[in-house]
């Protein structure tokens, strides 16, 4: 006889949050190819601040504006460093983004996007959608383009001036998922303006109400100035400098190398919890082994949760069930609960993004589905290890996904070959057509490895 699942799990575990509503997943795995893999880079946690600056409120206004140089001069390197200080302005072009930078002052229009930076020059013409996602041109489409002239052209008259260096970037993308939202937007952002200390403007284009609110306890740790919306705004300003677009060092990754103040994903992470007053550092805080079950309620879902909640309960764990939900989607709400665990356990996902939140020391588990092995490493497996988190894989067989009953066969190539698929079918089968029915004893296994990590730190 089929167990009721909701009584099932009422019954083991007193706490348990089931909220179902409909999920964003806008899903990109596809639209990435492996020659993208060595541009991947993840960095220990280990390192430290190489180098900091700090600003004097009290500076004068040549040493302002010669501090403002050096913070800006910073976000390029080699050749296009030496570009920005012969002409004032330098971009520069990676698979994923692309930015630029001008160190001296410019006009900014926000009516039609237009940034002009004047000098003696014949005028130049150069055109950016600031979005962390170059490489996807249908994406980018929906990217207001920022028009940058430098040269000789005749300029608006300011109608506001401002002291400090104005960052546009667009607040549009993929929102609405918590991976892209965190990865093209809030990491990037804290790369390249966490060194100016909050005294920048930010103007985020293609406005979004709904991102802006939720991540408004991050971004307002950033900027000190009300974030800009140019369609509502439309005038004319002027500032000492700009940034157009934001740098991106991978998939939820930093590089310490390459951010200006030497900042890396272990202070990245301390500034979301600062931000978000998130509880627990540590995972040795945590006094009963936890485990936080993200439970997909559409796509790529557990079949047998019930069963893998009862072994979890068995080994000794707390078990949180979190289906994809208001929750989920609600930051403070769920950073705080995915920060109280010491295992994250789901399926291949955009909610495995919250990895960011669990305190170092804990573990990510993923259930690593047919077809997704290099999404499930390089979105969410490489980088947990650069944030101190041990990562534990769990790849499943051929038996344990619905898609065998699909193919029919073990041996079929869409089991043994996915990428022989083509993108768009690939995503269809292994990212929305395909569910787990997770072998318990086996994933067992994983779960004791898992607790072996933790249980020991705790008193
Ligand atoms: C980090 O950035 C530095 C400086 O740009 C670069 O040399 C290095 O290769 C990057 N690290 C990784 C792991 O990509
Ligand atoms: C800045 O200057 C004011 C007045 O000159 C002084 O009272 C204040 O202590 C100074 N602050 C700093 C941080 O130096
Ligand atoms: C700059 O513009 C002025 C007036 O439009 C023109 O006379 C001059 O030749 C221009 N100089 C350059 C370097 O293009
Ligand atoms: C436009 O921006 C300026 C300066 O940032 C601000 O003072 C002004 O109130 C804004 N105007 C509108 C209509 O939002
Ligand atoms: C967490 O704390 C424990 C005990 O204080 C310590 O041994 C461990 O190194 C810490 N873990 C991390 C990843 O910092």
């Amino acid at each position: 006889m089929e167990k009721e699942p909701r009584k099932l799990v009422f019954r083991v575990t007193p706490w348990i949050f089931l909220l179902v509503l409909p999920l964003f997943y806008a899903d990109v795995v596809w639209r990435n190819n492996i020659q993208f893999e060595q541009r991947l880079h993840y960095i220990s946690s280990t390192e430290t601040i190489s180098s900091t600056r700090k600003i004097n409120t009290n500076e004068t206004v040549g040493e302002k504006k010669e501090s403002l140089d050096f913070l800006l001069s910073k976000l390029v390197k080699g050749e296009d460093q030496e570009k920005l200080k012969a002409t004032g302005f330098a971009c520069n072009t990676q698979v994923y983004s692309k930015h630029c930078i001008a160190n001296k002052p410019v006009w900014i229009d926000t009516t039609t996007m237009t940034v002009t930076i004047p000098s003696n020059q014949p005028v130049r013409e150069t055109v950016i959608r600031p979005y962390a996602r170059q490489e996807d041109d249908v994406l980018l489409s929906t990217v207001t383009p920022v028009k940058i002239l430098q040269g000789n052209t005749t300029l608006p008259v300011c109608q506001y001036n401002h002291e400090i260096p104005a960052v546009i970037f667009s607040s549009s993308g993929f929102v609405g998922n918590v991976f892209h939202e965190i990865n093209e937007i809030i990491i990037p952002l804290f790369i390249t303006t966490a060194q100016f200390k909050s005294r920048v403007l930010f103007i985020a284009e293609d406005h979004s109400p709904p991102f802006l609110k939720k991540y408004n306890n991050i971004l307002s740790r950033l900027t000190s100035h009300e974030i800009m919306n140019p369609s509502a705004n439309q005038t004319i300003h002027c500032f000492p400098g700009a940034v157009v677009g934001l740098k991106f060092h991978g998939h939820l990754a930093l590089n310490s190398s390459d951010i200006p103040t030497g900042l890396s994903m272990s202070h990245f992470r301390q500034f979301l919890r600062e931000s978000l007053n998130l509880k627990y550092h540590n995972v040795s805080q945590i006094n009963r082994p936890t485990v936080m079950l993200l439970s997909r309620r559409t796509t790529r879902r557990i079949l047998n949760e019930d069963e893998i909640v009862a072994m979890m309960e068995e080994l000794g764990f707390r078990v949180m069930v979190v289906a994809r939900a208001k929750v989920v989607s609600n930051l403070e709400v769920f950073s705080s609960m995915i920060n109280s665990c010491s295992v994250f356990v789901g399926a291949h996902g955009a909610g495995l993004t919250n990895e960011l939140f669990l305190p170092d020391g804990a573990v990510m588990v993923q259930v690593d589905l047919i077809g997704l092995e290099w999404a499930a490493a390089n979105y969410y497996g490489n980088p947990a290890r650069a944030m101190s988190v041990h990562y534990l894989r769990y790849k499943i067989e051929p038996e344990e996904s619905s898609l065998l009953k699909v193919f029919g066969r073990r041996d079929h190539t869409a089991i043994t070959d996915p990428k022989a698929l083509p993108v768009q079918a690939g995503k269809e089968v292994y990212l929305n057509g395909q569910n787990v029915r997770i072998n318990v004893a086996r994933f067992r296994e994983t779960m004791v490895e898992a607790m072996s990590l933790v249980r020991d730190l705790t008193l």
